[in-house]
């Protein structure tokens, strides 16, 4: 597999392995709103990934990079796994690799690229960079949307890295949005518990498994860097900056440092910014990082990946993929037999599980499992059980299992589940009184298995023919 260093390395080798229109230089386009809407724009037709230079008011060469993982493809070659893996095998492939991968701890270096700019002081400067304003409803620019944030718990030397959000909120002033569940909060609540502030590290810019193991819930204790370095199979290089114990690329783009006093003591208003979901919802005076050191590359590259609505397959796919491995992860581990496999659409809004029945029990032991799995954050609504010979990577596919193989009135079951705070649908009350419940639907989508064999045929043709025609056929029609 290609080890990708840092991020101008996967950059480079997208157009070796996936052809010269994989990634387009656009120059000129407006840091306010137009990088934001081109970007929103090819993602919704799955094009190319998109590098942004010349951005009025900025140096050449100061960019931003969007649609990175766009395409399943992207995603293959981002993972490490050849650009033709299928869809499927690309998820089967994170979770074998997931569990039985063998953290690699980071390796310590003196130099990295990182160290070629350095903003000290009085010196630092955010605005330096042409960070986008994403959306016309978000409340400031978003430096930080694919970002790394690093911390380190004081009594156990671990080192913990999440996505959360970041706005520049001045030249030496960004905040964070963290839910409550998150560990960055949880490790900055010890210092703050000694009256202390928590020193902190903003990633801004790193290679594509850093950044996708980066919004990995790994478990307490566990560093994000050992796993990624399992996932690449080779240790990532990490530096100190001088008078720090935080370790960071040593080859990222920019790293901005510095540290983050408890809300009480200094706060801001953060927010609104244009969710996942596809809405604008949070905003509230929020955790404030005060910086005190700003690394960067000679023509640093800002990772950008703008929440669009979570039906656009290109805004980042990488999510899906993950949500899809874990669960099906979860299935094996719930001991559901015979899954052939796991998709997500809408992130994870609705989670597909395609099952080879046995007994008459199979199909909501599935759905059973998949709701029971305990989401940090997570919005998933609709869960769907659907017999082997459905596509569960084609919606239409779905569409159809659901539309001929479900008796609404006996095959679908509401329950009640927690959701997250930037859920659309909580009611202002519900908000109010701090019920964070929502419902969630089971739908049994499969054959009823007691009389599976004796369901109506289908007429579409079956794939040994369907392989056939396409073969015959290939020399004068794209089949
Ligand atoms: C692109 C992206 C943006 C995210 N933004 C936020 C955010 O603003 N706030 C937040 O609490 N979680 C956010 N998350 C989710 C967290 O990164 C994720 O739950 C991660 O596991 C948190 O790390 P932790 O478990 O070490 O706290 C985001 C995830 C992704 C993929």
């Amino acid at each position: 597999m290609t080890v990708f260093r840092d991020l101008r390395h996967y950059i480079d080798n997208l157009t070796d392995h996936l052809g010269d229109d994989e990634v387009r230089v656009v120059d000129g386009a407006h840091w306010d709103l137009e990088i934001g809407g081109i970007t929103e724009l090819v993602a919704e037709k799955e094009g190319p990934a998109l590098l942004f230079d010349n951005i009025p008011g900025y140096p050449t060469g100061y960019r931003v990079f969007t649609n990175f993982m766009g395409t399943a493809q992207r995603c293959a070659v981002a993972l490490g796994l050849p650009a033709d893996t299928s869809k499927m095998e690309i998820i089967r492939a994170w979770k074998d690799l997931s569990k039985r991968i063998e953290p690699i701890p980071p390796v310590v270096v003196t130099s990295g690229a990182v160290l070629e700019n350095v903003m000290e002081g009085a010196a630092v400067d955010l605005t330096a960079f042409p960070t986008p304003r994403w959306h016309d409803g978000d409340g400031g620019r978003y430096i930080g949307t694919a970002c790394m944030v690093i911390t380190r718990d004081p009594d156990s030397g671990w080192v913990n890295i999440g996505t959360y959000r970041a706005c520049v909120q001045g030249k030496d002033r960004l905040s964070l949005w963290m839910l409550g569940n998150r560990h960055a909060r949880a490790i900055a609540k010890k210092y703050w518990d000694r009256g202390e502030a928590c020193p902190i590290a903003v990633v801004v810019g790193s290679d594509p498994i850093l950044s996708t193991v980066a919004a990995i819930a790994a478990p307490e204790g566990v560093s994000e860097y050992d796993v990624a370095g399992g996932l690449r199979g080779e240790a990532v290089e990490v530096l100190y900056a001088p008078g720090t114990d935080l370790p960071i690329p040593a080859h990222a783009e920019i790293v901005i440092q510095g540290e983050m006093p408890p809300v009480e003591e200094e706060s801001v208003l953060e927010g609104p910014f244009g969710e996942w979901t596809g809405y604008f919802t949070h905003a509230g005076q929020e955790t404030v990082v005060r910086v005190n050191r700003i690394m960067h590359r000679d023509a640093p590259i800002i990772l950008g990946a703008p929440p669009m609505i979570p039906t656009v397959p290109a805004g980042d796919q990488s999510v899906p993929l993950y949500s899809a491995s874990v669960t099906w992860d979860h299935l094996e581990a719930s001991g559901v037999q015979n899954i052939r496999g796991v998709w997500a659409y809408a992130r994870q809004l609705m989670m597909v599980i395609s099952v080879e029945q046995t007994g008459a029990g199979d199909a909501m032991h599935a759905l059973l499992a998949a709701a029971g799995r305990k989401r940090t954050g997570g919005m998933e609504r609709y869960f769907v059980v659907v017999d082997e010979d459905i596509d569960i990577t084609d919606i239409n596919h779905v569409l159809w299992a659901i539309f001929t193989r479900v008796d609404p009135s006996e095959s679908m079951h509401i329950l009640r589940a927690p959701t997250t705070a930037i859920d659309p649908r909580l009611s202002p009350a519900k908000r109010a009184a701090g019920d964070m419940s929502m419902g969630i639907v089971l739908i049994d989508a499969c054959k009823p298995f007691a009389w599976k064999d004796d369901y109506p045929r289908s007429n579409r043709f079956d794939e040994p023919y369907r392989a056939e025609i396409r073969e015959k056929w290939k020399a004068s029609l794209t089949l």
